[in-house]
């Protein structure tokens, strides 16, 4: 496809959406080489990420439909390139569900130990804003945003998180890996909330397991996981090398290319 006759609707960190000249209902969406952490004050380009990415992304999201999540997600007709259902407007929240205590929930309470479970999974809204740095909103908003307001923005944001992340845990439990958490996005199509945005290396931590029968019904796994051995965006955060950094997003598409032998 050639997108220099195309009209770009937004150009984003890591991919940039155009206009379908033959279809208003759906955009395609192009991945792109950057690699970006912390709001974009850190930034990159690595060769091939995009098509590594581009992989991922499809095999999540083939495997998501195959688990009945309602996404924006269409085709992958050509490398790099996805087409997606054209959005009415984005739902400007981050949406952060956690099986396991890693990351930022860490810093929050004294009583947080890295590799406590959650069962279920805990939700947090998270709004999106780089200058104000993605603020959390309080539960009790949310709440009363539910009730009250009748939002299904918040409500369908949580039940669908869960759902997506029941079904990714138990597709790369099958590969030895523990999802530890992830972050969504959503929109608005038709007056439902849908699941958006690509779903990479970048959206999810990733610790495989430490033994091949992981002991995963206890308070705390940390014993049971290998956080060195993270496959995710965190190596990249944490200051590992470019090289390593594309190993290991390599390493994520080539588990998620075995979803589709999975069951639902
Ligand atoms: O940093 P924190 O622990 O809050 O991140 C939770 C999850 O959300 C992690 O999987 C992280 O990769 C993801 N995340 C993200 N984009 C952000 C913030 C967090 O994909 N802007």
């Amino acid at each position: 496809m050639d997108f220099s006759k195309m009209n770009k609707i937004i150009e984003g960190k890591t991919k940039i959406i155009y206009e379908n000249p033959d279809d208003k209902d759906t955009v395609f969406m192009v991945f792109k080489d950057d690699i970006t952490a912390g709001d974009g004050v850190k930034h990159d380009i690595i060769q091939g990420k995009a098509l590594v990415d581009w992989q991922t992304n499809r095999d999540i999201y083939e495997y998501l439909n195959r688990c009945g999540v309602r996404s924006h997600y269409i085709s992958s007709p050509e490398e790099k390139v996805s087409v997606v259902k054209k959005l009415e407007r984005k739902i400007n929240l981050e949406v952060v569900s956690r099986r396991v205590a890693a990351g930022s929930i860490l810093h929050w309470g004294k009583g947080i130990q890295e590799g406590d479970r959650y069962d279920p999974v805990i939700t947090q809204f998270h709004y999106k804003d780089d200058p104000l740095h993605d603020p959390m909103l309080d539960d009790d908003y949310i709440e009363y945003m539910i009730r009250a307001k009748n939002s299904i923005e918040y409500s369908e944001a949580r039940r669908i998180n869960a759902l997506v992340f029941d079904c990714l845990e138990r597709a790369f439990a099958a590969f030895g890996v523990q999802l530890i958490d992830f972050k969504l996005e959503y929109g608005m199509i038709k007056g439902e909330v849908v699941l958006i945005d690509e779903i990479t290396g970048g959206s999810f931590r990733l610790w495989p397991y430490k033994t091949d029968k992981p002991n995963l019904n206890q308070p705390n796994i940390l014993t049971e996981l290998d956080p060195a051995g993270r496959l995710d965006k965190d190596v990249y955060r944490m200051g590992g090398e470019l090289g390593e950094v594309k190993d290991k997003f390599g390493a994520i598409a080539a588990i998620t290319a075995k979803f589709k032998d999975l069951p639902a």
